[in-house]
């Protein structure tokens, strides 16, 4: 008798510890387990999986200087932008982004030459990713910016640029939401209108 109490006892214990490890487990995902990652020398992790996340918009050729712009042509990159799904779930229903958002700037090289193409650009090897993680907690400027490195020599974690560099001011000075630049990315522009969150 004892014996059979004493297994009921455990079973109870064991369905219970499952039951709370998954509560756990769907708490993590849905409180923005997508985002940033930092290791505990608050280095931000890179995303191996950003392929995954909700891609926003491409770039081509984009161009910040105006001497650049008068210069020789010089062959464009494709600025690819991805964000984490949650936080873009999130800015569909706001207009805003939410804490923990985190953004990747893929930048691709452009060739025109190459199998059957006669006329325009496709992507070709990675040039560089940078990043850029919204959580005011750990950033008194509420937005950091990261630079992971050029294509072949690319960092698995780094800590923030110093608020000195050029990546502060120029997106917090020009960028349409929330020091990010969603007057380039059409379709979330629609909903920053909708939602009255645009600043220019
Ligand atoms: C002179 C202005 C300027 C500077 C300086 C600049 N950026 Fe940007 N950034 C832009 C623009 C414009 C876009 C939109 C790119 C696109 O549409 O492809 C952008 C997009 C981004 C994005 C995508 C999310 C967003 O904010 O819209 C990230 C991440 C990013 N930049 C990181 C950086 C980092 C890191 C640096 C510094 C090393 C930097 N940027 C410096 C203008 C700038």
């Amino acid at each position: 008798m004892k014996t059979i109490h004493l297994m009921a006892a455990a079973a109870c214990v064991l369905v219970l510890a499952v039951w709370t490890q998954s509560g756990v487990h769907a708490q993590q995902t849905a409180a923005g387990a997508d985002g940033p990652r930092f290791t505990a020398a608050n280095e931000l992790m890179r995303p191996t999986d950003f392929r995954e996340w909700i891609f926003v918009t491409s770039g081509l050729g984009m161009t910040y200087n105006e001497d650049v712009a008068g210069a020789p042509a010089r062959v464009p990159n494709f600025t690819n932008v991805y964000v984490n799904p949650s936080s873009y779930r999130s800015f569909m229903k706001t207009g805003q982004w939410p804490e923990k958002t985190m953004f990747i700037l893929e930048i691709r090289a452009s060739q025109s030459e190459g199998s059957i193409n006669k006329g325009g650009n496709f992507q070709a090897g990675l040039s560089a990713i940078e990043a850029s993680v919204k959580d005011s907690a750990r950033y008194p400027g509420k937005w950091a910016y990261f630079n992971f490195g050029r294509g072949t020599e690319l960092k698995d974690r780094v800590v923030a640029l110093p608020t000195t560099q050029n990546c502060y001011a120029c997106h917090s000075a020009n960028a349409a939401v929330d020091n990010t630049f969603v007057q380039f990315y059409p379709t979330l522009l629609e909903v920053a209108r909708e939602k009255g969150t645009l600043r220019h």
